[in-house]
């Protein structure tokens, strides 16, 4: 079973969305693989994700109102497979906790996994409007769904 942590800065918006559709995919395909979320901030710990993020996910047929945010730690190195970032700013962040390469290998820009080195960002919709929210689900969702194609998980 792969482990794959997402990571953005408040663990309200878009790791939390990724975290969502990918349990989404990984039960509708029976995938077995672990999913979880953090944010490189203390911003917004034990918050459930942001009310236009849920909104617009369930929009779309996919329900985060369970969720609950929490801070990256040290631990999150050892225990995930795969720490998938998801701009630079918070990739540039996580690299500077890592201690040793093997911490190192598993960090990277979520979109360079389906992407390879365009290195192309999930854009922030925190300060947007509700099209922003659209454009990010709509982005990772096909994100994740090109993840588990390329990775041939499905
Ligand atoms: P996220 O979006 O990193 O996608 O969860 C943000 C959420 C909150 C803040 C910034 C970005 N904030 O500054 O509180």
């Amino acid at each position: 079973m792969s482990k794959i942590l997402f990571v953005c800065l408040g663990n309200i918006c878009r790791s939390p969305l990724a975290e969502g559709i990918m349990l989404h995919l990984n039960n509708k395909h029976n995938l077995k693989l672990e999913i979880d979320s953090a944010g490189t901030s203390n911003y917004h710990i034990g918050d459930s994700p942001d009310d236009r993020t849920i909104s617009n996910a369930l929009k779309n047929g996919i329900n985060l109102s369970f969720l609950k945010a929490r801070q990256f730690t040290l631990n999150d190195f050892d225990y995930f497979d795969h720490i998938f970032v998801m701009d630079k700013n918070n990739l540039n962040h996580v690299l500077s906790l890592t201690k040793n390469e093997i911490h190192k290998n598993k960090v990277s820009l979520f979109l360079n996994s389906v992407y390879p080195n365009k290195n192309l960002e999930v854009p922030d919709p925190y300060y947007g409007i509700e099209k922003d929210f659209e454009t990010v689900f709509q982005l990772v969702y096909k994100a994740c769904e090109d993840f588990i194609r390329i990775k041939k998980l499905v």
